[in-house]
């Protein structure tokens, strides 16, 4: 028997979590809206798929957020999959708030949901439920309508850094 990795009563300060949390890949979405005439928006690594029926996906923004209490009150939301080459949207995306948007070709549904035509999937959301998790909302977001590119490949975040899904054999 090996001497177990986890060990009892562990300090499990943000550095640490955050560093094992890190170790999980995962994609990264773009939500957004625009919101009295202005798009407005976010990153996030945190969302998943949740629900066939109804349809649901999910994401947690930090209750810190600044840009949470104003999208959220649009009546609908636009969820982008980022693309692989899409690192520098993405650091966009999590950047200064006026600028979150600059360059990128978006389109906009008549309720408000904003997605980025280049992404790997699009979709057009209604917010569900929000459930308090700790420092961070569990968004549960319906949706109404989603699309997706046969060929394009997904934006990997993994360990902090970016990356792509390799070929498989
Ligand atoms: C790769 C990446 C993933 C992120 N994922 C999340 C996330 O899942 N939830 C979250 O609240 N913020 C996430 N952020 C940070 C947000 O994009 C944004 O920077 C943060 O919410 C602060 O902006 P705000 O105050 O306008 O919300 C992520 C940032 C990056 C670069």
């Amino acid at each position: 028997m090996t001497q177990p990795p986890l060990t009892t009563n562990q300090d499990l300060d943000s550095a640490r979590l955050r560093e094992a949390f890190g170790v999980f890949p995962s994609g990264v979405v773009a939500v957004a809206a625009i919101v009295d005439g202005a798009p407005i928006g976010l990153a996030a690594s945190s969302f998943t798929s949740v629900s066939l029926e109804p349809p649901l996906v999910s994401f947690s923004i930090a209750a810190t957020s600044k840009t949470w209490p104003t999208l959220r009150r649009c009546d609908h939301v636009g969820v982008t999959i980022l693309r692989e080459d899409h690192g520098e949207v993405c650091r966009q995306l999590a950047g200064p708030v006026d600028h979150r948007f600059d360059g990128l070709t978006c389109s906009v549904t008549g309720q408000g949901a904003l997605t980025l035509d280049d992404g790997v999937a699009q979709f057009d959301c209604t917010i569900h439920e929000e459930v308090q998790a700790g420092d961070h909302v569990i968004v549960l977001l319906q949706l109404h309508a989603v699309a997706h590119a046969e060929a394009s490949m997904p934006l990997i975040f993994h360990r902090s850094g970016f990356g792509r899904l390799s070929a498989s054999a």
